[in-house]
């Protein structure tokens, strides 16, 4: 694999400084590529979708692709608590790219976006994506929306709002999934070692990534040990 191009940018410090919304909501955005072949995707596109692509050009990067964690207009554009929120549309007026997503977030991806299923390269778990010579797993991981996705690329887990720092995505949103959030975190992301970086989709913690380990340690989220517990936590029943 070529040398990592790794960039976590803040919403309203990094890029879309002007933006109150942005800065209140705290998205971050990824870009990651090959630093030799400079080619690189964009994580979640949105906010000020001009200023993302000034960084990636003062950079040196070329942008191949776009990788959507789920379709929460926050995340990927859209229209939410009465704003609208620039993302995907924008990206493909000014540099259009596939879009990736898995397969079970492609309707409402289209929906939230407005864009037509041939801009999106639907995914299923575990699918691999070449960028340059740097490789990134799609992990499908349900339970914020149906077809969410994390990123797993070198030691860093790019992981939208599956997990954060402290906490998890909500699941009492359309499309959220108490039951699979649970299985996504006792097994679908149980499997990655302590020592991948945890790179989550805002910045709600005292520091904007942690360990996977250190995340084990200190997130309740991640603490719970019986699906009845999880599912009380949450505010539901298990039944
Ligand atoms: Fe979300």
């Amino acid at each position: 694999m070529g040398k990592l191009y790794f960039q976590q940018w803040l919403a309203g410090r990094d890029f879309g400084q002007k933006d109150m919304n942005a800065a209140q909501m705290a998205n971050f955005v990824y870009a990651i590529g090959d630093a030799d072949t400079r080619e690189c995707v964009l994580v979640d596109p949105a906010w000020d979708v001009d200023g993302l692509l000034e960084q990636l050009e003062s950079d040196g990067m070329r942008l191949v692709g776009a990788l959507a964690t789920h379709y929460h207009p926050d995340h990927v554009g859209g229209s939410m608590f009465g704003i609208h929120v620039e993302g995907l549309q924008r990206l493909m007026e000014k540099q259009p790219v596939p879009v990736h997503v898995q397969r079970e977030e492609a309707n409402g991806m289209r929906h939230v976006t407005q864009l037509s299923a041939s801009d999106f390269v639907q995914h299923d778990a575990d699918d691999r994506l070449e960028v340059g010579t740097v490789r990134i797993r799609l992990l499908h991981t349900p339970g914020h929306t149906p077809g969410s996705q994390c990123f797993l690329v070198a030691d860093r887990l790019v992981a939208g709002d599956t997990l954060f720092v402290q906490g998890c995505g909500r699941v009492d949103l359309p499309g959220g999934d108490a039951g699979e959030m649970y299985r996504t975190l006792t097994q679908r992301l149980a499997k990655l070692p302590d020592n991948v970086l945890l790179y989550p989709g805002h910045h709600y913690a005292d520091k904007p990534h942690s360990t996977l380990g250190d995340a084990r340690r200190t997130n309740y989220a991640l603490q719970v040990q019986t699906l009845d517990d999880w599912m009380r936590l949450m505010g539901g029943s298990s039944f």
